[in-house]
Order: structure tokens, then sequence, then C-alpha cells
């Protein structure tokens, strides 16, 4: 290896002025975040599910981490989104007391569909099914008051009033045909009526 010192190629000036650009602008862009994170009151991204925890909930809370549920799931900020049925956030707006205890309870019987974790025998969530009937009325019960408001990602019908990123993506996305085909559930009272009453009608149905 020689001591003198080579003069950088084009490709490597190239390479290192991207390389560059990108660290100053991903330094500029945290700093202006920070600022404005730091200068508003407005939280960042607005809640749109809640939770009024009762007694037995707050059991179920605690319990829902120490049995090792956020290994696979997320609630409250506890857990893991790592999947399409991962976050439990506002479950309690699609899913009853009753449905759930005995999905916890029977997974086979009233899930509804073939599962891939929960039943005896298969991965690492059959434990699940074998745990006392008291936690799992309790998990239950905290799983039934996370709710969701209208308009979160959880909930049966989409946010009030104009939304230009839903109009953004049904323009970009949704195609030619579907707009002859189906009506913007948006522009029909009547049918988000009806939306809202068959969510409220399942989830009184376990
Ligand atoms: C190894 C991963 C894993 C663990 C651990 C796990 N789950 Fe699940 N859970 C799943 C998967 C995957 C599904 C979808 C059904 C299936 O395939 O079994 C599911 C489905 C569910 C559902 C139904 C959601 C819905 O509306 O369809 C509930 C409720 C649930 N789990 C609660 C729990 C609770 C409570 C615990 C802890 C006691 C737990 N899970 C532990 C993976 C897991």
């Amino acid at each position: 290896m020689s001591e003198t010192k080579q003069p950088l190629k084009p490709g490597e000036k190239i390479l290192f002025t991207v390389a560059g650009v990108f660290i100053v602008f991903a330094i500029v862009a945290f700093i202006i975040m920070q600022v404005v994170m730091a200068t508003s009151d407005k939280p960042m991204f607005e809640t749109k599910t809640h939770a009024n925890l009762s007694e037995e909930g707050q059991l179920g809370s605690r319990l829902f981490r120490e049995r090792g549920c956020t290994t696979c799931h997320r609630a409250l900020r506890n857990g893991t989104n790592m999947g399409r049925t991962a976050d439990l956030d506002g479950i309690g707006s699609r899913r009853s007391l009753d449905w759930l205890y005995a999905f916890l309870t029977d997974p086979v019987k009233n899930y509804g569909a073939p599962t891939i974790d929960h039943a005896p025998g298969q991965r690492s969530a059959a434990y699940v099914a074998e745990m006392p009937e008291e936690e799992l009325h309790a998990i239950a019960t905290f799983l039934s008051e996370l709710i969701s408001d209208q308009g979160s990602s959880s909930a049966a019908i989409p946010p009030k009033g104009d939304s230009p990123f839903i109009d953004t993506m049904v323009n970009t996305w949704a195609p030619e045909e579907w707009k002859e085909k189906y009506k913007d559930i948006r522009d029909d009272p009547e049918a988000l009526r009806r939306a809202n009453e068959k969510a409220n009608r399942e989830l009184l149905q376990p």
C-alpha cells in the first residue's frame, strides 16, 4: 500500500457529493421537524382511537402486556404493528365483548376463517386459549373498551367532511369502471347511515 494520497476519482467525487447532500438534507429536515414540533401545540397526528378503561379493563390491559400479546399485537401504544390483525386499537368498535371472549377461548370455532396462530397446535399463540378464563375475560373486556372514532382506519365509516387525502387516493387508484359501478359512500347520506347501522348491528352479534 502506498502512503501517498491518491486524488479522488470522478466517480468517487459524485458518490461522496450525493451522500453529503443526503446527510445535509436529513439534518436540515430533522431540525425543521424539531422546531415545528416544539412551536406547535397541535399534535402531529390526530388521535382517532380512545379508551375509557373500567377496572376489569385495566387488569386486562396489564395482562395484555404480561401475557405476550404484544409480541404480535398492538394496543394503546404497546406492542408491534406487524400484520393485518396486529393492530387492535379500535377493535371495540368492530367486535363485541362476547365475540372477543368467544374468540380467545375457542378461536377455531369462532374466528369465522382459518387461523394462522391462535388454534391449538398452531404457532406461538396456541397458549392463549389455554389461559385461565378470568384472565381471558379481563383481556376481552380491555379490548372491547378500545373504541375508534369515525374516520379512523379501524372505523366502519369515513371521516366527516371533505378529505383531500381520500379524494386523491380515490382519483389515483380506483379503476374507472368502479366509478360507474359504485357510488362514493360519502356522497350518499343514506348509504352512510346504512353502513353505520350495519357496523353497530355486527357489534351486537357475537
Ligand atoms: C404469535 C403471534 C400472536 C400472539 C402471541 C397473539 N396473537 Fe392474537 N392474533 C394473531 C394472528 C395471526 C391473528 C389472526 C387470527 C389467526 O390467524 O390466528 C390474531 C387474532 C387475534 C384477535 C382477533 C382480531 C380480529 O378482530 O380479527 C384477537 C382479539 C387477538 N388475536 C387477541 C390476542 C391476545 C389477547 C393475545 C395474548 C393473550 C394474543 N392475541 C396473542 C397472532 C398472535
